[in-house]
């Protein structure tokens, strides 16, 4: 753990009070670039800015430090930008969680490596917020998250567009034939106009919300549009609160309490939030030394309203999320289920920052006593088919499939999905129930968001919209429909989905949280002696590191040797 170094001074200080060859070197080095010795005495603030054309979500982060900047000088720091890799959705293959562990490693090394007496941390698409926290919360280090914000609404014929939620839906009705070339190439200019990440409460909206109520960010930080002018005075803001929270030697560890992370779990689940957040608040609880089992998510969801009206299970998007009051309006309608003490980096606590906070559009921030729904969106279930657990995000699945028996129709990897999903040929009706195997932390690798298996194209002619799909991989945020995932053991470690053949019955039961495979235990004893596991997918590289190190979905999909000896089994 990185800590002020020995004698008490600031990690800073140390760098450049030194009296002896190596004070001088860093003073001399700094000052070509420009520094005073006045400069050199003030805490040094990192900066950590991943800005990439490779990722568009970051695209804006460039004007962001400079506003940081600004507050920094204002407040008595002294700002010092730094790169860490970025990893934005669209581009990265096999898919951007291969690369999360990554960043984490790369931030945290990076803040234990430097003169940093406290850092911003801007982050934005899906996996580089929850990659911050976990560095965050290993470095231990004075440090404050600012999200680059959502895109502005897309437009198109009065109706306002959501990425991603609307990309599936623009594709799949191309697909059915409802949509001509040019009415897709219309849509696909209309639905990304604006600087910014995902606007519908996907991953990233979900991991900026989780900033902002684990007390990470400052309020009303997560919902400010990008190009949204008080985005830029959110910038500021924070350059100049990181100083006073280094004068204050607050730290992550103590605002990131097993307390933080119950109200972090609670703002998702009362949002509608993404599947992804909940591997990604184990990992940054894993980070902490804090288990989070899965029943933790499931006990919190049970017991909180779902509140929010944001797509993909509900109707507007982030800009209409901002002017409803933002996260801060959530919180202050959760105000009574919260932990109302956790210190955040305001340097006061949760309540003291709910104070005079309103909601300001009860269209978009439904009331606890009349929530859109009782019940929290995501629901864990268990069952001889996932014993160490699989999601299902309720709120988006179609209300006749809650309650489903079905005959599986097997796929044994991403490869063989592609190859023979739109087989005229498949033995498939709107009530078998499709299983995708071997796309897990390991098996795919690294849990690609295909969790959302593509309805047959012959079902997709008759109309059918929605059918029960399960896999060992992720789900985008921002998708919809009956997809169980995070199917944990995964089929690649000989995990029961590995056992599971065409025409088995599965029964699913959402209320009753049971997933179930209606094949005898002997049968499954004979299937399993006959299982061989796949090949491994690397022998050398990150990825041999990643498919040897990587824990199951359940445990986060951290590093095994990045988290307390204790958490690794
Ligand atoms: Fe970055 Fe959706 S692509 S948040
Ligand atoms: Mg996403």
């Amino acid at each position: 753990m990185a800590e002020q170094s020995d004698n008490g001074k600031r990690r800073g200080e140390a760098y450049f009070a030194d009296e002896g060859l190596w004070g001088f070197i860093h003073r001399s080095f700094t000052k070509s670039m420009g520094y005073t010795e006045e400069d050199l005495a003030k805490p040094v603030i990192g900066i950590c800015n991943t800005f990439s054309e490779l990722n568009k979500c970051h695209s804006h982060f460039n004007e962001l430090v400079d506003y940081v900047k600004r507050g920094v000088w204002q407040a008595g720091g002294l700002p010092m930008e730094f790169p860490t890799i970025s990893i934005g959705e669209p581009y990265v293959k096999p898919t951007t969680m291969l690369l999360r562990n990554l960043m984490a490693m790369d931030t945290e090394e990076m803040l234990k490596a430097h003169p940093i007496d406290g850092v911003v941390l801007i982050g934005g698409c899906d996996k580089t917020v929850p990659a911050q926290l976990m560095a965050a919360a290993s470095a231990n280090i004075p440090a404050i998250v600012l999200t680059g914000g959502p895109m502005l609404n897309g437009r198109l014929n009065g109706r306002s567009l959501g990425a991603c939620t609307d990309c599936y839906q623009f594709t799949l009705e191309h697909k059915a034939g409802n949509l001509n070339d040019e009415q897709l190439a219309t849509a696909e200019n209309a639905i990304c106009r604006s600087d910014g990440h995902c606007m519908v409460m996907g991953t990233a909206s979900t991991m900026a919300s989780i900033a902002e109520a684990l007390g990470m960010a400052l309020p009303g930080c997560a919902a400010i549009p990008a190009p949204d002018s008080r985005r830029r005075h959110m910038a500021e803001r924070t350059g100049r609160q990181i100083v006073n929270l280094v004068k204050a030697d607050i730290r992550p560890r103590e605002i990131m309490t097993e307390a933080a992370l119950e109200n972090a779990i609670r703002v998702t689940m009362a949002s509608g939030g993404s599947t992804n957040a909940i591997i990604h608040l184990v990992a940054i609880a894993g980070r902490l030394g804090i288990r989070l089992p899965l029943e933790k998510f499931d006990d919190i969801a049970a017991a909180t309203p779902f509140l929010l009206n944001l797509r993909p299970s509900g109707q507007y998007q982030m800009e209409e999320y901002f002017e409803a009051g933002g996260v801060p309006a959530l919180m202050k309608e959760l105000e009574g289920l919260l932990h109302g003490d956790c210190l955040t980096v305001t340097g006061r606590s949760v309540s003291e920052n709910l104070r005079g906070v309103e909601v300001l559009d009860r269209s978009v921030i439904y009331p606890l006593d009349q929530p859109l729904d009782p019940q929290g969106g995501i629901a864990v279930l268990r069952g001889n088919l996932a014993p160490d657990g699989a999601l299902i995000k309720q709120t988006a699945v179609s209300p006749h499939l809650k309650k489903h028996r079905g005959r599986a129709v097997v796929f044994e990897s991403p490869a063989d999905l592609e190859r023979r999903i739109d087989d005229p040929e498949l033995d498939v009706d709107e009530s078998s129930v499709l299983v995708l195997k071997n796309a897990g932390p390991k098996g795919a690798p690294a849990m690609p968001e295909i969790g959302q298996i593509p309805i047959p194209k012959k079902l997709l002619l008759r109309g059918v919209r929605d059918m029960v799909r399960i896999s060992d991989a992720r789900i985008s945020g921002t998708s919809y429909g009956a997809l169980i995932v995070h199917a944990a053991p995964e089929a690649a470690v000989g995990g029961p989905l590995a056992l599971v053949q065409d025409g088995d019955m599965i029964e699913l039961d959402i209320a009753a949280r049971r997933l179930h495979l209606e094949v005898e235990a002997d049968e499954l004893a004979r299937r399993r002696e006959q299982w061989t596991a796949p090949a491994p997918h690397y022998d050398r590289g990150y990825g041999l590191l990643y498919i040897e190190r990587v824990m199951q979905a359940d445990k986060g999909c951290d590093f095994d040797f990045l988290v307390p000896k204790e958490l690794r089994k």
